[in-house]
């Protein structure tokens, strides 16, 4: 990878300058308690990144999205309350602009002093961000380029996204990755280039159809490749089981009968599930084999013999990569399966790597050790299309 890395932008000397710092700052909600942040492992991977600059004294402007709003300002996604917890994860004030580009940003962008941390608003209260049209893309990102000096990518999660705050700002400024997008990529690139054998991959979540290019790229290079989550069931249905109300993709079932043969063995199914009345941590619920779900009930997570299952073969592999929960674990009736294979995982003699979103934060919200994996990706959707072998937007416009 030929890029600047924000190395090299500290030891030109960053004191007094303005610099830009895309981050991924789109972390979950508790979804009973609003406003409260319930998994901040995101905030944390952005630190080292801003507390370097901070305290290098630049004047740091940092910009995010949080969920998916539609190119105006929507309160259910605002940064707020971000920009509180990162001021607490630094140990120092984080100011709020209450805009992205608009007088209230300008204005604290201005008033900012040397070692100061500024968050704007959600890049995505904007339709420039998002949009397909480069030349609104372009208009946006002439804006958020005024704002500094220096254009630093340490956004991971969003490498995957043309926007114009990951893409199109990158052409507008001297560009530098961020210590976390260097650390990811090269994880990702050992992963997939020199695995180490036996390689198991782990791929759990809702839909068969977000991870076909996946299993697609990576089947051939897999000596075992699990599969759980509400996906598994479209898998189940292709080897000819009945599977209930559970989630199914009925046009896929065909693909999925046409990868299992291709794998030849090397796909291997949950043997039983945790099958309930209805979508509830309430709902009346039993373990029941695989190939007898009932038709009025739906699988919410693997059963015991599965998770034992993907366990031992999981023991054996020097390298593992795992994307998407193995049910729905937050609900605790439905967490024992993704605690099961991520305990597994943290016990190989190997390098394992928690690709995404959702398992990291299953992770953590499961109270898991961390430090026991070998490398926790803050990029759901990012490290599955590295895997796929994409061009990440993100990543070609640092190289340039
Ligand atoms: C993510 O959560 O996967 C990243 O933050 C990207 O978000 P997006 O899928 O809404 O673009
Ligand atoms: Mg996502």
């Amino acid at each position: 990878m030929i890029l600047k890395t924000l190395d090299d932008l500290l030891g030109e000397g960053v004191s007094g300058r303005r610099v830009f710092v895309r981050a991924d700052l789109n972390v979950p909600f508790d979804k009973a308690n609003p406003g409260v942040i319930s998994d901040d492992g995101r905030a944390r991977a952005v630190l080292p990144t801003l507390i370097a600059l901070r305290d290098a004294g630049a004047k740091v402007i940092v910009a995010s999205h949080l969920g998916r709003p539609k190119g105006a300002p929507d309160p259910k996604f605002t940064l707020a309350p971000v920009a509180t917890r990162l001021g607490e994860l630094l140990g120092s004030d984080v100011i709020f602009a209450e805009d992205t580009v608009g007088a209230d940003a300008q204005a604290k962008v201005e008033a900012l002093a040397d070692g100061q941390v500024l968050l704007l608003e959600n890049l995505r209260f904007n339709e420039g961000e998002t949009s397909k049209d480069d030349a609104v893309r372009g208009a946006f990102a002439d804006e958020l380029a005024t704002f500094a000096d220096y254009y630093v990518d340490d956004a991971f999660g969003a490498v995957h996204r043309k926007h114009a705050s990951v893409y199109d700002v990158a052409a507008r400024l001297p560009h530098y990755a961020g210590g976390l997008v260097v650390k990811e990529v090269e994880v990702l690139r050992k992963v997939s280039e020199t695995p180490e054998k036996p390689y198991v991959v782990v791929l759990g979540g809702s839909k068969v159809s977000d991870k076909l290019a996946v299993i697609q790229a990576l089947l051939p290079k897999v000596d075992k490749l699990l599969v759980g989550g509400g996906m598994c069931f479209t898998f189940l249905k292709a080897q000819g089981f009945e599977v209930g109300k559970s989630l199914l993709e009925d046009e896929m079932v065909s693909v999925c009968a046409d990868l299992l043969e291709q794998a030849q063995g090397r796909i291997v199914l949950p043997v039983d599930v945790v099958a309930a009345t209805e979508f509830s941590a309430d709902a009346q619920h039993d373990v029941v084999e695989a190939s007898a779900i009932p038709a009025d009930r739906l699988g919410l997570d693997i059963g015991p013999k599965s998770t034992e299952l993907f366990a031992s073969a999981i023991a054996g592999a020097k390298t593992v990569f795992w994307n998407g929960p193995m049910g729905v674990f937050e609900l605790a009736p439905f967490a024992a399966g993704t605690r099961g294979v991520a305990e597994a995982i943290t016990k190989i003699d190997g390098f394992s790597v928690v690709g995404g979103g959702d398992s990291a934060a299953a992770v953590r919200t499961l109270g898991l050790d961390e430090t026991a994996f070998g490398h926790i990706s803050t990029g759901g959707g990012a490290s599955l299309e590295y895997l796929e072998g994409k061009t990440l937007p993100g990543v070609s416009a640092l190289e340039k």
